[in-house]
């Protein structure tokens, strides 16, 4: 599955500061604010103290549009739950290096079903933790706030990590994406994409914004 896009900077605004009463009709407003990618925080209540919405969820998007669904599962258990993910349409698939899974594996069959392979970590998760997966990764997601809830200041202490990893993927020659997510403003933006980042995601200032288009605009030309 290639990216649907073709910016430099990706913009995933997150749908988890979306009014879920009406999830259809904000993935639209979206897609023609000018989103690149939607991202879609699935949580258990047990990786992170907070449950938001399943595959289920993901399939109905998936079913009515066709915006590049980036899913960022915050599960304790993403290799049993990953083949449900995949049936429902998902695009990227990321899955965080914490959780309790061979992550090695589980990077593998993502890939194998066609979808693009996402690793993330933890703010207090060194990049050492993630080293060794580097090469079978297709973004590499550093968390700019612990994981959980939307609406929290961004973590300007990760920026090292970001240009460790930009730094360790010129020099092995790889070519993954690096996202952020948590915090993201235009300027947070701007700051995450000095330090090597490419992929903003952004939720209380994409979906709260009174104009969404001019607020992703921001994002992305800051
Ligand atoms: C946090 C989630 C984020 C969250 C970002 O656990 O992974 O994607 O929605 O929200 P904002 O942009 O409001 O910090
Ligand atoms: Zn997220």
């Amino acid at each position: 599955m290639i990216a649907k896009t073709f910016h430099d900077r990706v913009i995933a605004p997150s749908l988890l500061a979306a009014d879920f009463s009406k999830v259809g009709e904000e993935t639209t407003r979206a897609i023609n604010a000018g989103a690149d990618w939607l991202h879609l925080d699935v949580m258990d209540g047990h990786f992170v103290d907070n449950i938001s919405f399943g595959p289920a969820i993901v399939q109905t998007i998936h079913e009515s549009n066709d915006i590049f669904l980036d899913v960022h599962l915050m599960i304790s258990r993403p290799d049993h739950y990953l083949p449900r993910f995949i049936a429902a349409g998902s695009d990227c698939i990321t899955v965080h290096v914490e959780a309790e899974h061979d992550v090695a594996d589980t990077l593998d069959r993502i890939r194998e079903a066609g979808c693009l392979a996402g690793l993330a970590l933890n703010p207090a998760t060194p990049l050492e933790d993630v080293i060794p997966f580097l090469g079978k990764i297709d973004l590499l997601l550093c968390m700019t706030v612990v994981p959980g809830f939307g609406g929290q200041p961004f973590m300007e202490d990760m920026m090292d990590k970001v240009r460790a990893a930009a730094a360790f993927r010129k020099e092995k020659g790889y070519a993954f994406h690096i996202q952020v997510d948590g915090g993201i403003s235009a300027e947070t933006a701007a700051i995450s994409a000095a330090a090597g980042a490419n992929v903003m995601v952004a939720g209380s200032t994409t979906f709260g914004a009174k104009d969404m288009a001019a607020a992703i605009t921001e994002i992305r030309e800051a």
